[in-house]
């Protein structure tokens, strides 16, 4: 489908080119009846400005858009700089974005790399942003997206299973001996987290000795809602504590570690273990070393520009679903009982 030139939209909306130009460039200086037609006709006709879509035909961008949905968040750290290690042997510069789990950013950008002409997009989405991809799509610009899949298959994509992740994490803990077991995470609006539920519910179903399992909802997958669900447990009279955690990432576990050693009043694993997500470089020097799922995160990365590459060169490939699993790596916080956290400090000193 050849792209809409600013003439198609000046014909459609019943205006000069000029008209439109002025609502481009200067729409103060046009009535608000002009610029909603204008405005109207570029939406229906998927109009891209700059006349991007010639120069994406041809192929010539040089960038790749990245966005991730936290930026603090070392698991993105590590994909990015997987696709960043594979886009330099095809000399191709990541341009790379943070949505902080916001829709509103997540369309920004978006909107960004469409104006600034990027060869195409690798996204980890937050929100339902098929449609808008598929506009990105029909200007030449192909999206894949990263760890997640793509439930309709209209995109290609490249994850972790979250739901075996989940199983394995929760099979572990009732393996090493717990019972009673907290599923911290959230918002469900996030696929892998709503996944990863799912993968514990069926571990726990599975499983041929008496396991309970609860969920504790945060607002989102951050350090500070780890120890802010931490404090709320804490809070519980002490027969009402959860024999084990498992965190819906690594950021969340380090959270509950903090509230939990530093509370005083929870010893891991002894009283409590504690299993997260990712794998993050951080998890192995935390307090109590951190048992986790582990994702190839750099591999992740790689593996999605590669097949973002391949969908620029021939558009007419079919979209696939590339899925990894994700390793089970056992680290202290949830041996079985008897191993206690280290000794806690004099003074509760800051964390
Ligand atoms: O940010 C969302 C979480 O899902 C990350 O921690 C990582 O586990 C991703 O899969």
């Amino acid at each position: 489908m050849t792209p809409a030139s600013i003439r198609d939209v000046a014909q459609r909306a019943g205006v000069s080119v000029g008209t439109v130009s002025n609502v481009l460039n200067r729409p103060g200086e046009v009535s608000a009846e002009s610029v909603q037609r204008v405005q109207r006709a570029i939406e229906e006709l998927g109009y891209v400005r700059n006349d991007a879509a010639r120069k994406l035909r041809a192929g010539t961008s040089t960038t790749v858009g990245f966005v991730v949905l936290d930026g603090q968040n070392p698991f993105f750290g590590d994909v990015v700089r997987g696709a960043e290690d594979e886009a330099s042997k095809h000399g191709i510069a990541i341009l790379y974005g943070n949505t902080d789990e916001d829709v509103a950013r997540e369309r920004m950008y978006l909107d960004l790399f469409e104006e600034q002409q990027v060869r195409g997009v690798l996204i980890s989405p937050y929100s339902d942003i098929n449609p808008r991809l598929e506009r990105l799509r029909a200007r030449g610009i192909p999206a894949v997206l990263v760890d997640r899949l793509s439930g309709d298959g209209r995109f290609s994509s490249v994850s972790v299973d979250s739901v075996v992740g989940g199983r394995m994490a929760v099979e572990h803990l009732i393996e090493t001996g717990r019972r009673r077991i907290a599923f911290v995470g959230g918002p469900f609006e996030i696929r892998q987290v709503t996944d990863r539920l799912a993968g514990a519910r069926v571990a726990v179903e599975n499983s041929t000795e008496p396991v309970e399992i609860e969920v504790v909802a945060t607002t989102a997958l951050t350090v500070a809602e780890g120890a802010a669900a931490g404090a709320r447990i804490l809070s519980r009279p002490r027969r009402e504590w959860p024999d084990a955690i498992f965190a819906a990432n690594d950021l969340l576990a380090l959270g509950l570690q903090q509230a939990l050693i530093v509370g005083g009043r929870m010893l891991v694993p002894d009283d409590i273990a504690l299993i997260g997500f990712d794998d993050i470089s951080f998890a192995s020097a935390a307090a109590v070393p951190l048992s986790s799922m582990r994702q190839p995160s750099a591999v992740i990365g790689r593996t999605a520009l590669r097949i973002l590459l391949e969908e620029t060169a021939d558009p007419e490939l079919i979209p696939r679903q590339t899925v990894f699993l994700p390793e089970l790596v056992v680290r202290r916080s949830t041996a079985a009982r008897g191993s206690s956290s280290p000794a806690k400090p004099a003074a509760a000193s800051g964390f």
